[in-house]
């Protein structure tokens, strides 16, 4: 089948997390139909070797193009940081966006003088994909970056502000701020780290700017299915969700990352 206007954007992540970026899109695009894969069995994907990551991800690209998908968006920063070159080899011609490049993009325009910082998972940050996709926009961009992995599961239990919050915001945010000259941005490198915006704020104060890649990367979406002429003129299809492994618990916790209750029944058990 060759994919049309009405044919759905895919989105996967190792988890729940990428359905920030799904809620982007969604906002962004509300006619588009949406088919989300959470690789629940395997994640996390944060603690991973890149050629394993790449692995998972060559097989829920494969999953996904069942659904005759007209574009594939990487949410999770993991497998985009590992894993983008691999997947866009397997589906050429289909557009691939990954969150790297949109969030880079987006943190060297909100602060182009700098210095920015980065929090992601330990896979993201031993890669250096961000400190590469920014200084390839911003050669003498200073650019600083730590692992935030307690703020994975803060997010999945809910705990996104309050007293444990803001103690794990300090213990990761404090010595990466310090760095002279004081980063200007932060960026936001995880599918996690969106809902724990605000405690994220709060901790690092008035004079850092957020960048959040599941907003930059629906902005990515939208301008690659207007230079394709995929735009779904709507109304869309219902959204579609697929998890590897326990769908219940995928409904109840992607509640909190998608903004929205999504229907148990509405889950589907995928084997990749
Ligand atoms: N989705 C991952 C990311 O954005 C976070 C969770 C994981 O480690 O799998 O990097």
């Amino acid at each position: 089948m060759t994919p049309d206007l009405n044919s759905p954007i895919g989105i996967f992540d190792s988890g729940m997390g990428g359905l920030t970026v799904m809620a982007a899109i969604r906002r962004r695009l509300p006619d588009e139909a949406l088919v989300y894969l959470g690789d629940t069995a395997r994640l996390p994907y944060g603690t991973k070797s890149a050629d394993t990551v790449t692995r998972y991800a060559l097989q829920a690209a494969g999953a996904l193009l069942r659904f005759d998908i007209k574009l594939l968006v990487v949410a999770c920063n993991t497998a985009s940081a590992a894993a983008l070159p691999a997947l866009r080899e397997m589906l050429a011609p289909l557009p691939v966006v990954g969150v790297i490049e949109p969030g880079a993009a987006a943190a060297v325009s909100a602060v182009p003088a700098g210095p920015i910082a980065v929090i992601a998972t330990e896979g993201t940050v031993r890669g250096g994909a961000y400190v590469q996709a920014i200084q390839a926009l911003s050669p003498a961009m200073p650019v600083v970056q730590a692992p935030a992995p307690l703020f994975v599961g803060l997010a999945e239990e809910g705990l996104t502000g309050g007293p444990i919050a803001e103690a794990v915001a300090a213990r990761y945010l404090g010595p990466l701020l310090d760095t002279v000259p004081r980063p200007r941005g932060l960026v936001l490198g995880c599918t996690h780290f969106p809902v724990l915006k605000d405690t994220i704020a709060k901790v690092a104060g008035p004079d850092v700017t957020l960048i959040d890649s599941a907003e930059t990367a629906a902005v990515r979406v939208e301008e690659v299915l207007k230079e394709k002429g995929l735009l779904n003129p709507g109304p869309p299809a219902a959204p579609k969700f697929l998890a590897t492994d326990a769908p219940g618990r995928f409904a109840h916790l992607g509640e909190i990352f998608l903004g929205e209750p999504i229907d148990p029944g509405a889950v589907a058990l995928v084997d990749l």
